[in-house]
């Protein structure tokens, strides 16, 4: 990994105290986003992460909303294909759902139930980890489909908050994080 792509994604994440609720830290990536050269480092630390621990991936799973900025930008760099994780009505035809807790309130993810085959390999993504419970969904959503996650991947994980262990047995990987 190189320390100077970690700085530049790293100098771009901008904090908010007390949004969207008291007493939580908003990490904000608005500034990551219209800094192409900070974007893209951080795409190429995430590139380099998949390609050097995953011989094969099928599809890049993104969470919604956030993980949809990221996701469909992996999956073309390795050439996969993107599918996408959705909050609660949003999907048509047959869907499987999970509902979870998040942060600062409680929600439901949804798939279309022929997003993937059984025994595809699939990557989760998101922008970050906090809790945990949203990813920890999606993973339950990828499991009904029989889908065999190999990683889950964040740009920002929020180390305190020990979202890491709701996933177990999944791994994460995260660019950055924050005690
Ligand atoms: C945020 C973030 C993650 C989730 C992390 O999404 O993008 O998906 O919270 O929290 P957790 O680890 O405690 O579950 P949010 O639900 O705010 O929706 P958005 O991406 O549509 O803004
Ligand atoms: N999603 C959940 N917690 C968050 C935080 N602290 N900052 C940004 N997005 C979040």
């Amino acid at each position: 990994m190189s320390a100077e792509q970690l700085r530049l994604v790293r100098e771009r994440v901008r904090d908010f105290p007390d949004f969207p609720a008291r007493g939580v830290l908003f990490r904000d990536i608005t500034p990551l986003l219209k800094d192409p050269e900070a974007f893209r480092a951080a795409i190429d630390l995430l590139e380099a992460h998949v390609k050097d621990k995953h011989r094969r991936v099928d599809f890049i799973a993104g969470l919604d909303s956030r993980g949809f900025l990221f996701g469909p930008v992996l999956a073309q760099r390795l050439g996969v294909g993107f599918v996408m994780i959705r909050k609660k009505g949003k999907l048509p035809g047959r869907t499987e759902s999970v509902s979870y807790t998040l942060e600062y309130g409680q929600a439901e993810l949804e798939v279309q139930s022929d997003t993937v085959e059984p025994g595809q390999k699939v990557i989760l993504i998101d922008d970050l980890l906090a809790t945990g419970g949203t990813m920890r969904a999606a993973c339950e959503l990828m499991s009904k489909l029989k889908a065999e996650i190999l990683d889950c991947v964040v740009l920002i994980e929020l180390k305190f908050l020990k979202g890491a262990d709701l996933l177990k047995p999944f791994p994460l990987y995260s660019v950055l994080q924050y005690d």
